[in-house]
């Protein structure tokens, strides 16, 4: 039965929590956890906190990899175990906004005269904060640098950045960003970069930055080819974890982005979310409510919902965090668990015109986390009624969405914030950063380690091997025609003819020298003349 408007706010008000140094409230009314919930809960949340204090201390809190998880530090950076470490968090800082103010005053431009455009390349960690933070923080009359992405191998979608590039690409600068700097989408999209930039007669590593580890392959390449700069990223800082690093904070800085208030919003979220009085501390709360929704195993999707349309990336960003951080197969005992939550989400009230409707009437699979922005705009708002205006609409909608949701039984939480500020923007990054590693614990798992993401990124490299196998092959046999099950077999693989179909169905379609007779999985494919690939 759903419960009276009278008992609803006595719940509201007694499932509310306002920080108002944060600019932030938390509502956890429309979750029906009982009574009983937070008691029995509070030995394991104390014994995640005091996890996560000896990680922010320097612990060993990526026991596979053996490495410190760090990105605490970054906001305060006088919280690093070593002064070395601290020097080095806040010299970064320092040498971002020199960068960045010798790129806005021209002092460093490119080839054609002073930067206008920043394309950064990367992907996963290395591009979702960048993305979601010049979304939510840039305007158009105020960038001092245009924003382009390239978050992915995929040619065409290069190639649509470079349309918008044409011409200007002597006043385009190029993050290349890999924590790793072997990472092959990131590595490829630098070399198309690059090639753009051949082709158009300029040099590259006159327009080139890097952010990357001390070493790593494209720290090297950064190095021989003099490209502009380089910057750091340290291990102990995690991708998806990495906004308040260089990985974050240069795109942001070219961009003109307030990235002291970006710091400023995370580390006053740390300082509030460190707290063990459960229920002042809004990180430990929301790990709770995940924790009760999901009955500690997953089995509830989060499906992020902010109204405000600057927010939009946030749900993308959340869904690497969350789910890269706690979709995993072991517990830290090494117990199969297949531990995670599902996010998904994209902005209100637009998905209201979308998905909700399952969300109102059909499966039950799921809890919501509203985002509700207080401020509307910067200036004057017009009225599209008398005495309101769209964002009274706006807001209309995320109430009457929570309501009804809540009446058919759906549960959900609620996040307001002041505005989508550079502080704002800080706050949610650091909260939700938190919450994901006080979940984990929760649950006893790894939240700083991507077995699944290494195991794909090998399983591409041995299709890849593969495809040269089979290319090879053919051509070395270029009078033959040979079914993808006949060519697996002659190169050795007899198991992987799905593969080696697939692999041949690829280049035949690309003009890569493949040609076929006959249709599906019996076409017979044979050498043919490669079109031009210049
Ligand atoms: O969060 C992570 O660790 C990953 O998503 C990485 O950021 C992603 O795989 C890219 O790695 P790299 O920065 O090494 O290129």
């Amino acid at each position: 039965m759903t419960p009276s408007k009278t008992a609803l706010w006595t719940r509201f008000q007694q499932q509310y929590f306002e920080h108002p140094e944060l600019g932030l409230a938390l509502d956890l009314s429309r979750v029906d956890f009982p009574d009983t919930f937070l008691a029995r809960m509070e030995r394991p949340i104390q014994r995640a906190l005091i996890a996560m204090a000896e990680l922010e201390k320097g612990g060993i809190a990526n026991p596979d990899e053996r490495r410190m998880v760090g990105h605490y530090w970054l906001r305060n950076p006088g919280l690093a175990p070593t002064a070395t470490l601290s020097a080095e968090i806040r010299r970064t800082v320092t040498e971002i906004h020199e960068f960045a103010a010798a790129v806005h005053s021209g002092t460093i431009a490119g080839t054609g005269g002073s930067f206008q455009n920043l394309l950064v390349i990367g992907i996963g960690g290395s591009a979702l904060g960048p993305q979601f933070v010049a979304r939510a923080l840039g305007h158009p009359a105020t960038d001092r640098l245009k924003p382009w992405f390239f978050d992915n191998t995929d040619p065409d979608g290069m190639d649509r950045v470079l349309a918008e590039l044409a011409g200007q690409l002597d006043r385009t600068i190029c993050v290349v960003i890999s924590k790793s700097g072997g990472t092959p989408e990131t590595r490829n999209g630098m070399l198309e970069a690059r090639a753009a930039y051949t082709k158009a007669g300029l040099a590259f590593s006159k327009h080139a930055v890097a952010v990357t580890g001390v070493g790593s392959a494209l720290d090297k390449e950064a190095l021989s080819g003099a490209w502009i700069r380089r910057f750091p990223m340290w291990d102990w800082v995690g991708g998806r974890t990495s906004e308040t690093s260089a990985v974050g904070l240069l795109p942001a800085a070219l961009q003109g982005l307030n990235i002291d208030g970006l710091l400023e919003g995370a580390g006053r979220c740390d300082e509030v979310t460190r707290r063990t009085d459960t229920h002042r501390n809004p990180a430990a709360q929301l790990a709770l409510m995940w924790y009760f929704l999901g009955e500690g195993r997953g089995s509830k999707d989060m499906v992020v919902l902010p109204y405000k349309d600057r927010l939009e990336l946030f749900a993308k960003y959340l869904q690497q965090l969350v789910m890269e951080s706690l979709g995993k197969e072991l517990d830290l005992d090494g117990r199969i668990v297949n531990a995670g939550i599902a996010v998904y989400g994209n902005k209100g009230s637009t998905d209201q015109h979308a998905y909700v409707q399952q969300l109102r009437e059909g499966v039950l699979n799921f809890f919501v986390t509203f985002i509700e922005v207080l401020s509307d705009r910067s200036g004057p708002s017009i009225e599209v009624e008398p005495g309101v205006t769209s964002g009274d609409f706006l807001n209309g909608f995320l109430l009457g969405t929570r309501s009804a949701l809540h009446e058919n039984g759906r549960q959900s939480i609620t996040l307001t914030v002041r505005d989508a500020s550079p502080f704002t923007v800080g706050v949610l990054i650091a909260l939700f950063e938190r919450a994901v590693g006080l979940y984990a614990s929760l649950v006893n798992i790894n939240a700083y380690h991507q077995p699944g993401v290494e195991a794909g990124k090998k399983a591409a490299a041995s299709v890849l091997a593969l495809q040269s196998l089979a290319a090879a092959h053919l051509a070395a046999h270029p009078e033959r025609s040979f079914s993808a099950a006949d060519l697996a077999s002659a190169i050795g693989r007899a198991e992987e003819a799905e593969t080696v179909f697939k692999i041949l169905t690829h280049l035949r379609a690309n003009q890569r020298g493949i040609a076929s007779t006959g249709t599906g999985t019996s076409a017979l494919f044979h050498q043919a003349a490669p079109a031009s690939t210049s």
